[in-house]
């Protein structure tokens, strides 16, 4: 049971979220909604049977991706693209997320022939009215979905370079067993010719190899997930060595993709122990809750208390593509918070 000074910490604490996949967290609310308006059925009704529906099918990652796939092609005009970015925004302020990092995993929705246009420009325009409405500020990351031929990946990364002040990163998601991150080596080297940041899911429900390659031979300065580092101490020491961000999603792992058999067991806490710098995100909201569930997650059964969690708060901004500049507010929260509390 949490405290009342912990439940106003989680509502109040500046947030930034690293990791949250737009074609996963389109909210039941929305999912009805745009399934409506485009004349796309869905084997649910309203939110509660969204859940139902999630409960019962999504037991693993592959699982949760076939879910995600099918609720994701509600979208199909530009319009539809700007409203899950506008109500994400919308769900961000309520969370007090001041800063936040979205995957657009447009492979998506090019398997289902939407143009990467009419995609790039909605999320664009939600960007920016995002900033101007509530003050959020959102940071693209396009993500591969590496399932897909290599040459279809890298031809997408190649197109990013018309969306260049659209995007500030490159990712890797979906189905991780079997598509290992070298299979995507050119993308990441135009990646890094067109400048842009580079992270990869690795580690999640596939070995700490996967993680290898990505910082090794992909130039990741980052890890999406990254829970089965723990199993390799040298890989842990290289972590830590490095700097390099484990965005977490502890819930997603535990609650969605099963990959604990509870939330306690997660590996963010021994990773944290051995100075492994990580973050929390929600990934994939409306299936394993807000941010703010996250928090509670990680503080109620994980057991953090309140510096590490000020700690993993300020990572988010401090390792953030370019979140730096919230940093000095951050700060200053946490010091009004102090003198209050202590
Ligand atoms: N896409 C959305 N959520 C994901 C996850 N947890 N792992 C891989 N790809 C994803
Ligand atoms: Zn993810």
């Amino acid at each position: 049971m949490l405290t009342e000074r912990q439940i106003e910490f989680i509502r109040t604490i500046p947030k930034g979220e690293n990791h949250i996949h737009i074609e996963g967290s389109i909210p039941a609310r929305v999912a009805l909604r745009l399934g409506k308006r485009n004349g796309v059925s869905l084997p649910f009704s309203s939110e509660e049977g969204m859940k139902a529906f999630v409960k019962k099918n999504v037991v693993d990652l592959n699982s949760f991706m076939k879910c995600d796939r099918l609720i994701n092609s509600v979208c199909i005009t530009e319009e539809d693209y700007f409203d899950v970015v506008y109500a994400l925004a919308e769900d961000a302020k309520k969370q007090n997320i001041i800063y936040q990092e979205l995957h657009l995993d447009y492979p998506l929705n090019e398997e289902r022939g939407i143009a990467m246009d009419v995609v790039m420009k909605g999320y664009d325009q939600a960007r920016k009215a995002a900033l101007k409405d509530f003050g959020v500020e959102i940071v693209f990351i396009a993500g591969i979905d590496r399932t897909l031929p290599p040459t279809q990946c890298a031809a997408f990364i190649k197109n990013l370079e018309h969306y260049r002040d659209v995007v500030d990163g490159i990712g890797m998601d979906c189905e991780e067993k079997g598509y290992p991150c070298i299979l995507h080596k050119e993308s990441y080297e135009i990646a890094d010719s067109l400048g842009l940041f580079k992270t990869a899911h690795a580690g999640e429900d596939d070995g700490s190899q996967n993680i290898w390659d990505a910082i090794d031979e992909l130039g990741c300065q980052r890890i999406d997930h990254g829970v089965r580092a723990i199993e390799d101490p040298v890989l842990v020491k290289e972590l830590v060595d490095r700097k390099i961000l484990l965005a977490m999603c502890t819930r997603s792992n535990a609650n969605a993709c099963f990959l604990f058999p509870s939330l306690k067991e997660h590996s963010i806490r021994p990773l944290s122990e051995a100075g492994v710098i990580c973050s929390i995100s929600s990934d994939d909201p409306p299936y394993v809750g807000d941010l703010l569930w996250e928090y509670e997650g990680v503080i109620d059964e994980i057991g953090f208390d309140e510096d590490q969690m000020i700690k993993l708060a300020r990572n988010s901004l401090e390792y953030s593509i370019r979140g730096q500049h919230h940093l000095p507010t951050f700060d200053a929260w946490v010091d009004d918070w102090k003198k209050r509390w202590n």
